[in-house]
């Protein structure tokens, strides 16, 4: 039996409507999920919303609203967003289901306990729109305003008693964690970034606030809520019913493979959320990836700025496949994107409607014409055939390789590589031109339909729908689908029909 796999998005704030950027967090998400989950791992991915602190009450306010009815409307919008961008994930948490403040407060005990907390006063710096709290060094002044220099978000001081968790006491054996653990954090550039943050000294770090109550009480002093990012990083560990340790969910899937985030909130999830663990004594996630930004004309997409592609939007004229194709190939993996309506246009023409739409296409139409749509019986595969059919057992391993390190433009690009190679393969064999030889023909055939079988199964985690629109020509069901078959040169020996195939991707007009 293969490993299990625990997979996770941040939890998003429904402060405002979903946009690009949470979408590429969870597509990428997702297509890990499927991807472990044809190569036979047990999965669980997880998504959900980040409900509490100071952030959603103000916006709670100023919409006149309760802030739990609030929640409870916007956080609907990121479930529908979910279903929308087809994501397979088996649970959505939100931070104020009764599941997750018992395991909070489970969490808090345990470190009050063990004295990796205490009660002082915290005067600084925070900014709402981060929930962050920053030192002199990391603020500057724009026109008369303090901002965050990292975010550009607007500061505000706050005087107030706190409790602290003692942090620096956590600041060597953090940089154990990362030595002893050097795939910890991904990208290596990144990585590079939380280290000298932490050598250059932890400070204890404030986690709880007094000033607003929205959120979950300190259990041992109800005036103190929380720091919301101590509640919403314990999500990661509230869906696996935590603190349920000896059952079943739990023990099948902590500690987590992988927290997929992006790059702006990799402290917390890279140092704190570590720190907290080890203080409780609770083994830390493997893996946080942190990717880079969508961004809109060289800038990060976001709505003070105006310049937001809007998924629901893009999804409603172009389809779900098409941008989730164009953000898992376009943008460079680990790094900052530029993405825009032109390109993901040309991605559509050039890969989806010329590349797969078309071998699936040609090769379906010419076998309905020339073999009434039956999967050849007989067929004897050349030194050429083999070589192409043969190409994926030889990479499989390399792949995974890759995958294993969250490459995914290298996947992409095998995938874009091995379909110009199938369609050139069709094109030089000319099957049109062997009708006095019904043996090369069928061949020519059954090697092209693997092909498509092949590559559909690798396009599985990128374009789930049109994946399996494409395998069930085969009768290959979602469960048929598996990593392992892609080296099975005959897996269609068996298979007698074929079902007609409409057009996968309209190319468009411009
Ligand atoms: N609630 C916190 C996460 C808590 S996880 C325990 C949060 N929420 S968020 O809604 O503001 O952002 C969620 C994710 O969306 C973050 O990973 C953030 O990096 C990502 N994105 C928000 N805007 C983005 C882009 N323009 N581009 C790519 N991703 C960005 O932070």
């Amino acid at each position: 039996m293969k490993d299990n796999f625990y997979i996770t998005t941040p939890i998003y704030y429904p402060s405002a409507k979903p946009h690009m950027g949470h979408a590429y967090s969870s597509i990428v998400a997702d297509f890990f999920a499927r991807l472990k989950r044809i190569q036979g791992h047990k999965v669980f991915f997880l998504t959900g919303t980040d409900e509490h602190g100071q952030k959603i009450q103000r916006a709670a306010e100023k919409s006149n609203k309760d802030p739990l009815k609030f929640c409870d409307e916007i956080s609907k919008t990121f479930r529908n967003l979910s279903s929308l961008l087809n994501l397979s994930n088996d649970d959505f948490i939100r931070t104020t289901e009764k599941r997750h403040a018992s395991a909070v407060t489970n969490l808090w005990n345990i470190l009050e306990k063990k004295e990796e907390i205490y009660l002082s006063k915290y005067s600084g710096w925070y900014s709402v729109s981060d929930e962050a709290f920053y030192n002199e060094d990391e603020i500057e002044d724009l026109d008369g305003k303090k901002i965050s220099k990292s975010s550009g978000s607007p500061v505000e001081w706050v005087e107030e008693e706190s409790y602290f968790f003692k942090l620096s006491k956590w600041q060597e054996p953090l940089l154990k964690f990362y030595s002893e653990n050097p795939k910890f954090i991904l990208p290596k550039s990144r990585k590079n970034e939380v280290i000298s943050f932490v050598k250059s000294g932890l400070k204890d770090l404030s986690v709880s606030r007094k000033s607003f109550s929205w959120g979950i009480k300190v259990p041992s002093n109800k005036d103190h809520v929380i720091y919301v990012w101590l509640d919403a990083l314990t999500n990661y560990l509230s869906a696996l019913n935590y603190p349920k340790e000896t059952e079943r969910l739990y023990k099948d899937f902590w500690p987590a493979n992988i927290h997929i985030i992006g790059k702006d909130i990799l402290r917390f999830h890279a140092v704190y959320w570590p720190a907290f663990l080890l203080a409780a004594g609770i083994k830390p996630p493997q893996r946080v990836y942190g990717h880079g930004w969508i961004l809109s004309g060289d800038e990060k997409m976001s709505k003070s700025k105006g310049n937001i592609l809007d998924p629901i939007e893009i999804i409603d004229i172009y389809g779900l496949d098409a941008l989730r194709y164009y953000l898992l190939k376009e943008v460079s993996f680990g790094n900052d994107g530029n993405i825009s309506k032109e390109k993901l246009e040309s991605c559509i023409n050039s890969d989806l409607a010329n590349n797969y739409g078309n071998l699936c296409q040609r090769v379906i139409l010419f076998c309905e014409k020339n073999l009434a749509l039956k999967v050849p019986e007989k067929y004897s595969f050349t030194k050429e055939d083999l070589k192409i059919l043969n190409d994926f057992n030889e990479n499989i391993k390399n792949i995974e390789k890759q995958i294993n390190d969250q490459n995914i433009n290298y996947y992409v690009e095998y995938v874009v590589n091995q379909l110009f190679k199938a369609n050139k393969y069709f094109n030089d064999q000319a099957p049109w031109t062997k009708k006095d030889d019904i043996l090369r023909l069928n061949t020519i055939v059954f090697v092209s339909l693997e092909l498509i079988r092949k590559i559909s199964i690798l396009l599985y985690p990128i374009i789930p729908n049109t994946s399996l629109k494409v395998l069930n020509i085969f009768s290959m069901m979602e469960k048929d689908i598996k990593f392992d078959t892609i080296s099975n040169n005959e897996y269609l020996k068996d298979k007698k029909e074929i079902i007609k195939l409409g057009i996968l991707f309209e190319k468009i007009k411009r």
